[in-house]
């Protein structure tokens, strides 16, 4: 199993280029099943997610062909299985995408039930209610979510709480549902707008994306678009976090600030300054941080995806901090590892205390999730001497050739085994 071998201590300096969202793209690709004509998708992020999902809609019957340049084209004209069993299901819980798009298509799907995860137990019946709501029949028969409806029909779904990929999944649904859905309560994360736009561009009639009451008028077919994926707010995030860390001076592109106001706001309550461009972000660290309070919220408050990150720069902070999760019950994972390259922080149920060190000391650290492994890499390029991160794979999943972009901005990152 790869493991990443870091020297701490370089300051991040120089430019690199931002991926597309993964956040986005993974709804995207499942934007294709709901038309037979081909879908053009471009700036895909080259992730394990990226490809899981590719193999899910592959075996449903979608054909994946390259555009010649870095874009693929779907074509979902020969969708023939509308199933998504738990070998896929289980490595990849946003698989639970395709239900609203096959439901829809197809009038019926089996999705294997996502089982818990390492932050939490992350149920989807709001997916399930809404779709209900729509008309749907479903059961849940030996850990498959099994549902059919001859067409769906629109309904006004409020949801109990804001959910990311639930609002996504009913969106996807009612846009060939007949009449209008209202999803009350919706979420407004950036990603959500991207797949409202691309399937406005399918020829959907959405309104209220972006907001919180988002209105869909069903119609009888979608057509062949090309979209291409905004950037990874949370990927932009990251390399800004680790820059502040490591006292750097480090220029983003293909990126924009435009998603990111509250993770700007806490970098510069922190010392550091950040310029806004056209095309990217410019962050300049100061010689010391200050420690700053997070409170993770639905968008557009601090997103619980940078929380691990921000731990990260609070443990070499000047200051105490709390961090508070409100989204996740169990995702401070990576604090104990934190406490191991010596960072002083005190958890208290979703409540973390962190204490601001003079210095972190390289050790060997274990990953447990996606966003943990990006705290464990900014506490290591930090810290004095090596620190060995096993368990990568969370890592790959989300961070397109990190190692490589990291390297690029000086730091002594290596993949090996
Ligand atoms: C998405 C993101 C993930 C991010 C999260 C919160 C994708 C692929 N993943 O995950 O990176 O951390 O949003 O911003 O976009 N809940 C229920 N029942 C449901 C659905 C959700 O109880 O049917 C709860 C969850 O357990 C969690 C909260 O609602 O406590 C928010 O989860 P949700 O927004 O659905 O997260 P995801 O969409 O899975």
């Amino acid at each position: 199993m790869d493991k990443l071998l870091i020297q701490g201590g370089s300051p991040l300096h120089g430019e690199v280029s931002i991926s597309g969202a993964k956040n986005a793209a993974l709804p995207i690709l499942c934007a294709s099943l709901l038309s037979a004509e081909p879908l053009h998708v471009t700036n895909l992020p080259h992730l394990n997610d990226v490809s899981t999902m590719l193999r899910l809609i592959g075996q449903m019957g979608v054909e994946v062909t390259m555009d010649g340049s870095d874009g693929l084209i779907l074509n979902s004209h020969d969708l023939n299985n509308p199933a998504a069993p738990y070998d896929m299901v289980k490595t990849m819980r946003a698989s639970i995408l395709v239900l609203g798009p096959l439901l829809a298509r197809c009038g019926e799907a089996k999705v294997s039930l996502p089982g818990g995860c390492a932050i939490g137990a992350r149920p989807v019946d709001q997916h399930i209610k809404g779709l209900q709501a729509m008309g749907a029949e479903i059961r849940v028969e030996n850990g498959y979510v099994i549902a059919q409806a001859s067409r769906l029909k629109g309904a006004r779904i409020v949801t109990d709480m804001v959910t990311v990929t639930g609002t996504e999944n009913l969106m996807m649904a009612a846009v060939l549902a007949e009449g209008e859905t209202i999803i009350e309560n919706a979420a407004r994360e950036p990603e959500v707008l991207d797949l409202a736009n691309c399937l406005t561009s399918m020829g959907a009639h959405i309104s209220g994306a972006g907001t919180d009451s988002i209105k869909i008028r069903g119609v009888e077919r979608l057509h062949g678009a090309s979209h291409a994926v905004m950037p990874d707010r949370i990927e932009t995030g990251t390399y800004l976090c680790a820059a502040a860390a490591t006292r750097g001076a480090v220029r983003l592109t293909n990126t924009s600030a435009d998603y990111l106001d509250s993770v700007v706001q806490k970098l510069r309550e922190a010392g550091c300054d950040v310029l806004a461009e056209p095309d990217g972000i410019v962050l300049k660290a100061p010689q010391r941080l200050k420690a700053v309070n997070v409170r993770t919220e639905p968008y557009p408050a601090f997103p619980t995806d940078m929380q691990a990150q921000f731990m990260a720069i609070n443990c070499v902070a000047e200051g105490s901090a709390v961090i508070r999760e409100t989204i996740f019950e169990n995702r401070f994972m990576h604090a104990v590892e934190l406490i191991r390259l010596g960072a002083d922080i005190k958890i208290d149920a979703n409540n973390a205390l962190v204490t601001g060190v003079q210095h972190l000391n390289g050790a060997t650290v274990m990953a447990t999730d996606l966003r943990a492994s990006a705290s464990l890499v900014i506490a290591g390029l930090v810290a004095q001497g090596e620190t060995l991160i096993e368990r990568i794979y969370h890592l790959d999943r989300g961070y397109e050739r990190i190692e490589e972009k990291l390297t690029r901005l000086g730091a002594s990152v290596r993949r090996v085994r």
